[in-house]
């Protein structure tokens, strides 16, 4: 993480932390305390919570903006800062993010607390602004959309976990309770909500599983996803646990735990703003060629030939009905169940080799978009360096033809991965040179796109006798 991230990380935590106090003001605490039953010093404070967080967005974003400011000039200065915030969106953005709250912050003074928490919610919806989404998009859209939902649900939550933490530390037990309980509806809402925005961002952002194994941003978000788990686990400990807990006979002991769990909480939460403000100056993995870092790949090939398909199609409904027996079995409660369902697992998983297909680092990487001139250069290309060995089709006296008609079933990554790395014998050596040395990328996915449009037309030639391999 970078200066700018880090600027931008304490921006995030200040923002989605006031907006999540005065919203906890607004709706947990009201529930579960009237301000007057003798809490006045807790209200106060929760109050000096929520303004020091408001307030602490300015330094930050001055920060921010002063390093992005820098970056763009090459070197910062007033001018470059005035120039920036006169000039550019992220300027322009960083200018409202700080109106926003300097607003909230008037109107809560003010006793407005509604409508401060909602002009804090616009302050945290620039946030959102700030991402890919616009550099992406090129201006509003669903994308954009979606992440203003995501930012507002993480700040509801995770901003409303200090205030819960202050309240379980020196409230009454009783009272604490009940500010849980009341606080678990919204978090409920927000969990829900983060996780369906999250899964639509993983869709456009990083695509599936090449990008989230094979790219840094992938394993960021990886990072992300399991920081959420962890802080989803122990909200529903705090819930449905420690809350019940501060009732009970052993109240004390459950107030610590409580407290434990909270600040790990917000540790955790704390980490996941870390991650997003990285996430924001990294390159979306969909824009990255992912390396594939197994042996193997998952391939529906084995679908395609009726030897192998007659024996996945029943592996697969076998092993479906082992994972439902273990399942049942586990939620009855039946041991039995349970290894009857392993056994059934263990007789399945043998033939689910066939799902899986050698695979290479560069299986996913996805060739550029095909044009005639990048088909001519790559015919020039392939009579200088593959021609001696892969001849024109016709005759057949070349080593290796390029005819066969499965040669197009292979992904554009393996073929760029031969290509680039040569071709091994199975028993070691190579039986086909690599060309990294003499072709640079762009040199060997417009050979392989000469090859794929030439080789229906040699495969006809030929006869179609495809065969090899
Ligand atoms: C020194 C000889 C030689 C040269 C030069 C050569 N190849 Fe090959 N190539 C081979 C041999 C031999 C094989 C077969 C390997 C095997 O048995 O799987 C092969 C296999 C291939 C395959 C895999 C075909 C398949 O269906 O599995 C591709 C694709 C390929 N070569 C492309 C190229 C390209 C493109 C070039 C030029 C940049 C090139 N080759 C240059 C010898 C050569």
């Amino acid at each position: 993480m970078g200066s700018i991230e880090a600027a931008r990380a304490a921006v995030d935590a200040s923002v989605l932390s006031g907006f999540g106090v005065l919203l906890f003001l607004v709706t947990a605490m009201p529930l579960a305390l009237a301000e007057a039953a003798g809490s006045a010093r807790l209200w106060r404070a929760l109050r000096r919570l929520a303004a020091a967080s408001l307030a602490l967005s300015w330094p930050a974003s001055l920060l921010w903006l002063w390093l992005k400011a820098g970056a763009m000039a090459g070197e910062p200065s007033l001018g470059a800062v005035w120039l920036v915030l006169r000039t550019t969106w992220f300027g322009q953005l960083i200018a409202a993010g700080v109106a926003a709250s300097v607003l909230a912050l008037v109107l809560a003074w003010a006793g407005r607390g509604r409508l401060a928490a909602g002009v804090a919610g616009l302050g945290v919806a620039v946030l959102a602004l700030h991402g890919h989404g616009l550099a992406m998009e090129g201006g509003f859209s669903l994308l954009v959309a979606v992440s203003v939902l995501h930012v507002l649900a993480a700040g509801a939550w995770l901003g409303g976990l200090v205030p819960l933490l202050m309240v379980v530390r020196r409230a009454p037990a009783e009272v604490a309770a009940r500010v849980a309980r009341a606080f678990s509806p919204l978090g409920k809402w927000c969990v829900g909500v983060m996780a369906l925005t999250a899964g639509w961002q993983f869709w456009v952002m990083v695509g599936g599983l090449p990008g989230l194994v094979g790219t840094s941003y992938g394993w960021m978000v990886a990072a992300k996803a399991w920081l959420f788990v962890l802080l989803t686990v122990l909200a529903v400990l705090n819930r449905y646990r420690l809350a019940l807990a501060l009732r009970g006979a052993r109240a004390r002991t459950a107030r610590l735990a409580f407290t434990a769990s909270l600040a790990g909480q917000i540790a955790a939460g704390l980490a996941v703003v870390a991650v997003a403000a990285t996430l924001s100056g990294l390159t979306p993995a969909m824009h990255e060629q992912p390396d594939w870092p197994f042996p193997l790949r998952p391939s529906l090939v084995a679908l395609d030939e009726p030897e192998t398909r007659d024996e996945v199609v029943p592996a697969l409904a076998e092993l479906g009905f082992g994972l439902a027996l273990v399942g049942i079995g586990v939620w009855r409660r039946r041991t039995v169940a349970v290894a009857a369902g392993v056994v059934v697992v263990g007789m399945a998983v043998p033939h689910l080799d066939l799902l899986f297909v050698p695979a290479t680092p560069t299986s996913y990487f996805v060739a550029p978009e095909t044009e005639a001139a990048m088909v001519a250069r790559g015919e020039t290309l392939f009579a200088a360096h593959c021609a001696a060995c892969h001849g024109p089709a016709r005759d057949s006296g070349a080593v290796m033809d390029l005819a066969a008609a499965h040669l197009l079933d292979h992904a554009d990554g393996e073929l760029f991965w031969w290509v680039a790395h040569g071709i091994d014998r199975p028993r070691g050596g190579q039986v086909m040179p690599g060309f990294a040395a003499v072709l640079d990328d762009a040199d060997i996915w417009a050979v392989i796109a000469f090859v794929r449009a030439r080789n229906p037309a040699w495969a006809g030639e030929r006869g179609g006798s495809g065969h090899r391999h």
